[in-house]
């Protein structure tokens, strides 16, 4: 640790406080003011928490400014382009990348444990139809708990890596029956020939005893949104897994936390909402209106898939997206009102003073709605794609989290601004 300090000075009293400043591999410094209130008396504020370092974390990085995201050292358009999502899955979790004998034991692990306990089937019955896939889904990995008790109080490293293989492989099945199921439509079992990307489309997209014939251009642009969305540091979602998982709650709460926080729509509800939008504005010559209103300051209404908390030059999972967006409409026959509204967007805010003096560049969601929709993934489950691949990040978090000494528990404090004592004395 360094002994560097910064000192703040109350200009009230002229009293001196010091804080360590604790030092990253990378990126910004970190104040620690965890002393600040037993200090000062004071709390400190930080709506949104835009500039609070929540944790200690070795898994993922990212450089907003210069527009760089990495897992456990690797840049992500190397994990995108040449590795897969189960590669990428394993890396969080035990922090290398597989050989190709351990990626082999590792898929072959996740397809024995895809299934889901036949009791399961009960409670997808119990909702009606056209219910939320997500609300099925973080429904169905907090049934998990029931079902897979064993793994509610870990203390093993090996436990908690079996109880990740057992959420990472079910998830996409649980996922596929909720669609199924929301439809009227029967569901499909894994089937174990197929890998994990295929599988789930699969288990989507097929009806019983019928092959349904794949693209492996298909696979890929799936595999690779999967892989970008696999870890983000502490966002919205992760931090809600963390926070439950301060409390000591069993990982299924954990996760199913996460998917309740990553279903609004300035998180992972984004991508559906993207094309949504998309369909709203339907023409090229909407286009000015709606940009617009996103302008107006009177106007609630937001470009959906524009902006980021922390990418402020450009999210380089959007970069990635757009080539695999280019080569699937070269193979698949996209729909072109909806691309050349997309195009027209992106052209006229890339270049617009609003958008560009706020730093609102396309982010990841703007171009995996799009990918999607081509992919024959209806908008219900765009956010479900998202719970399939933030999971592996997920629990890498939840076991970080639980592999440090001495957790404390989320409780931060408020600035309170409500009435003074007005009770009736006596
Ligand atoms: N359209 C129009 N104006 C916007 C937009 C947008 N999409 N995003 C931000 N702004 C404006 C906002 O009105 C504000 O303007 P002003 O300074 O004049 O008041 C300024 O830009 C800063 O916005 P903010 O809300 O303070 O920024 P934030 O960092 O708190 O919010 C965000 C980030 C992603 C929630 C926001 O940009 C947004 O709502 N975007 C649309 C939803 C979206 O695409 N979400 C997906 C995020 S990527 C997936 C993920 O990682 O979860």
């Amino acid at each position: 640790m360094s002994n560097k300090t910064v000192t703040v000075i109350d200009n009230r009293t002229n009293q001196k406080y010091d804080f360590p400043i604790l030092e990253p591999t990378m990126g910004a410094d970190v104040v620690d003011i965890s002393t600040f209130y037993q200090k000062t008396g004071m709390f400190t504020f930080d709506r949104g928490f835009t500039s609070t370092a929540s944790c200690r974390s070795a898994i993922t990085y990212i450089d907003g400014s210069k527009g760089k995201l990495m897992y456990r050292g690797y840049d992500i358009s190397y994990l995108a382009t040449k590795k897969t999502f189960l590669d990428t899955a394993y890396l969080l979790l035990n922090g290398e990348l597989p050989s190709k004998e351990r990626l082999e034991a590792y898929c072959k692990e996740l397809k024995k444990r895809s299934f889901i306990h036949e009791g399961m089937k009960k409670l997808f019955d119990a909702f009606p139809d056209n219910a939320h896939p997500m609300a099925i889904l973080s429904a169905g990995v907090s049934a998990l708990s029931t079902f897979y008790f064993d793994h509610l109080d870990m203390d093993s490293p090996d436990e908690a890596l079996e109880m990740a293989n057992r959420i990472i492989a079910k998830i996409p099945t649980i996922a596929a029956f909720s669609y199924r199921y929301s439809q009227g439509l029967p569901v499909i079992y894994p089937d174990l020939n197929k890998g994990f990307v295929e599988n789930f489309l699969y288990m989507l997209r097929g009806y019983p005893h019928h092959y349904i014939e794949l693209k492996p251009i298909e696979i890929k642009a799936l595999d690779t949104i999967l892989t970008l969305h696999a870890d983000h540091e502490q966002n919205a979602s992760t931090t809600a897994v963390r926070v439950v998982a301060s409390t000591r709650a069993h990982p299924y709460a954990c996760i199913s936390s996460g998917i309740n926080a990553l279903w609004g729509r300035a998180h992972g509800g984004a991508n559906e909402s993207v094309v949504r939008q998309l369909e709203m504005i339907g023409r090229v010559e909407n286009v000015e209106k709606y940009i617009a209103k996103a302008k107006d300051p009177n106007d609630p209404f937001r470009l959906m898939g524009f902006g980021h908390r922390v990418y402020k030059n450009f999210d380089p999972r959007a970069t990635i997206l757009k080539n695999i967006q280019k080569e699937l409409s070269e193979e698949l026959n996209l729909d072109s009102e909806l691309m050349a509204v997309a195009k027209k967007i992106e052209e006229i805010a890339l270049n617009d003073e609003y958008f560009v003096s706020r730093k609102l560049y396309p982010n990841i969601d703007f171009y995996s709605g799009i990918i999607l929709r081509a992919l024959k993934i209806p908008k219900e489950m765009f956010a479900v794609i998202f719970v399939i691949g933030r999971t592996p990040g997920w629990i890498s978090q939840w076991i970080e989290l639980r592999n440090q000494d001495n957790i404390k528990i989320a409780r931060p404090r408020q600035l309170y601004i409500g009435p003074k004592d007005r009770t009736p004395k006596e």
